[in-house]
Formats: C-alpha cells, structure tokens, sequence
C-alpha cells in the first residue's frame, strides 16, 4: 500500500462550496445540456458513461438517439449488441456501452429495474467506478458524495497550489477524502459537482490560460494569487504511443464492399471493419495479395493516407479501392470471410469504428 497524501491548504476547500454554488447558479442556464432537464438515475448515468474522455457537444446527438431507442433500463438489458454498437458507433470506447448493457442485466435481475442507491452497490456494477458513483448519487438522488474527475484534480490542484501529480492514485483519493466531509446534500451537492465540471470545461481549462477572470474561485486560489496556474496540475507525461501501419482495403464487387468483424477481445472489439493489411502496400503488392486470393480486379485506385489516434496507439493508414470482376463464385466463397454489404445498409445496421470513417466517402 502507498503511503496515504497528505495535502497542505485543505482548509481553503469549505470556502469554495459557496461561491461556486453561486457561480453555477447564475451561468447554468447557457450551457444547455439535455441530461440537466429530468436528471432520473438512468439518464444520470447514461450521460457520465457518454461523457467519459468526450466533450459535450459530442456527446448530445448520442445521449438523444440512445434514449429515444433505449427509453429506459429493461430496454437497454434487453438490446442486442449490433444495435447497441450501432449507437455508440463514433463515440469510441466501445467497452463504456457493453458495460452499460452488462450492468443492466445486473440491476434488473437484481434491484427490480432501479440502479441500488447504495455506494458499493453502485461501484460494484461494470463500468462504474467512483467517479460515476459520486455523479449519479450526488445528481440523481442529492448524496453527498463528491465525483473526482480530471477537472476537479484541475480545479483543486489548482486552488491548493498542489505539487502531486494527478496520475496517481493516491493524489485522487486524498483529494476525494479532503473534499467528502464538506459536501452537501441535496440539490447542493448535484449543483455543486456540477459546478466543478462546468468550471473546468469552460474557466479552468486544461489546455491554454484559463479565464482566471472569470472565476468565482480566483480569490481563493493560491496557483492564481502567485500567477502559478499554468504549472498546476502536475502530471506525469503519457506513455508514447506505438505506431502501427495498415493498408485499408475498400473491396467492391456490384454496389457491395466487403466488412469483416473484428475479433471479439482487444481494440474496438467485435466491430465491423473494412479488411486491411499490415504495413503501407504498393500497388504491387495488392496485385500480388489479389493473386494469392484469387481475385480478379477491373480496377485499383490509391486512396490517400489518413490517421486515427486511440489512447495508446496510432493508426497510420493509407488504403486502395479495389473494383473486382464480377465473378459470383469467387464472392460466394469469400463469405466465409466477408460480409458483402452495400452502402446504404452499412450506414443502416453495422457499426464501423471511427478509426474508418476517413474513408467512407469512397464508398460509391
Ligand atoms: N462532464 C461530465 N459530467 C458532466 C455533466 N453532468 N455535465 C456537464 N459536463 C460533464
């Protein structure tokens, strides 16, 4: 076990809850967010999953499609996984929606259809950690538990002229453990970490100088008061990330292109996906993979690079459109493989990874 932090300055962190109250109060009507109209604990939920590592204006057309297909808990146990991939398609992170669903088959076999109001119950379901715990308790039910995520190390580092770095775990936990004994309850404690999070996506922003103007703590913030804030908060540099090499293949035959299914562990696991070859291939090379296959080609054409960035690893990708004869046999063969699907019922039923969409316009 690490040694428990002791963080210096935590008195500040009582005079902090009223001001931001205020704050909150006074702006939260301009940031117009669909969750905030009925805050039930599934719709609480639903959206702190969604906006995991992904800003709001993204996240909004999702939150609405998903509930209008998935109204309520027993329709999201009971959604088969194709559709539930098909609305996340985009949104990444795959994993965040299978834990969804996995989760509510738990709370409707379990708690009656209700997510249990109870703190180790909710951290115990998949895919909701003591973050998500704090956001749905403290926004749906009025508990007074705060929800530590990066803008609150932000904010709070930030305050406390803190030196800890904010990767690790025991940094989090101090913070969470100073915070928890001053929470309100009730429509306090919602307003209040939504406070925090509205302070940091729009005045103690990660990236660039924060609108210290603006915010309602700059009396009170010791990183402010020695013009400090950009060195806070400290954070260990992310690993770098591994790059890979592929060559996507956009295969037509007719008005069809072939998909195939990703394996079922790993990145962007079970998704559809256009084949792909390891490395950057000349043209050569597809003639010669077109050869090993069988495959007769009427035309090849260059697609042209593009990038997909996943939190630990790069997609370099360049890509050829392969038109091939019309030689039935062969297709039918290949199917054990490939799904042969036109665009419009790509677009329809299977969910393609982000990571491809460069490449969609030239399905045609
Ligand atoms: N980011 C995470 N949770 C949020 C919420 N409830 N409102 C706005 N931004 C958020």
């Amino acid at each position: 076990m690490p040694k428990a932090l002791t963080l210096e300055h935590t008195d500040i962190l009582p005079d902090l809850i009223k001001p931001l109250l205020t704050w909150y109060r006074r702006q939260a009507n301009d940031r117009q967010l669909p969750w905030r109209l009925e805050p039930t604990p599934y719709h609480t939920w639903l959206s702190e999953i969604m906006l995991q590592q992904t800003r709001a204006a993204t996240v909004i057309p999702y939150y609405e499609r998903f509930l209008t297909a998935l109204p309520d808990i027993a329709a999201l146990a009971a959604v088969s996984d194709d559709t539930l991939m098909k609305l996340w398609q985009g949104l990444g992170y795959y994993s965040r929606a299978r834990n969804l669903k996995k989760a509510a088959k738990v709370i409707t076999a379990e708690y009656g259809g209700e997510l249990p109001q109870e703190h180790k119950a909710l951290l115990a379901l998949p895919g909701i950690g003591r973050y998500t715990a704090g956001a749905i308790g403290s926004i749906a039910w009025g508990k007074p538990w705060p929800a530590v995520d990066g803008n609150v190390l932000r904010v709070i580092t930030r305050v406390l002229a803190c030196p800890e770095d904010i990767m690790a775990a025991r940094t989090r936990t101090a913070i969470e453990t100073a915070l928890a004994p001053h929470y309100p309850s009730g429509t306090d404690a919602s307003d209040l970490n939504q406070a925090f999070m509205d302070l940091g996506a729009t005045i103690c922003l990660p990236h660039g100088a924060p609108h210290c103007t603006n915010c309602p703590l700059k009396r009170l913030c010791l990183a402010h008061d020695t013009g400090h804030e950009q060195d806070f908060p400290v954070k260990t540099a992310a690993k770098s990330r591994r790059i890979e090499q592929h060559t996507i293949l956009l295969l037509q035959q007719g008005d069809a292109f072939a998909l195939q299914k990703r394996p079922a562990t790993g990145l962007l696991a079970g998704l559809w996906e256009f084949p792909h070859l390891p490395r950057h291939q000349s043209q050569s090379d597809i003639e010669t993979w077109l050869q090993q296959h069988d495959y007769q080609a009427v035309q090849i054409e260059p697609l042209p690079e593009s990038k997909h960035i996943f939190s630990h690893v790069e997609w370099h990708m360049t890509g050829w459109k392969i038109t091939l004869s019309d030689n039935n046999a062969k297709i039918a063969e290949s199917c054990q493989t490939f799904q042969w699907v036109s665009p419009a019922q790509i677009a329809a039923t299977y969910s393609i990874p982000s990571a491809f969409s460069y490449y969609f316009p030239y399905l045609k």
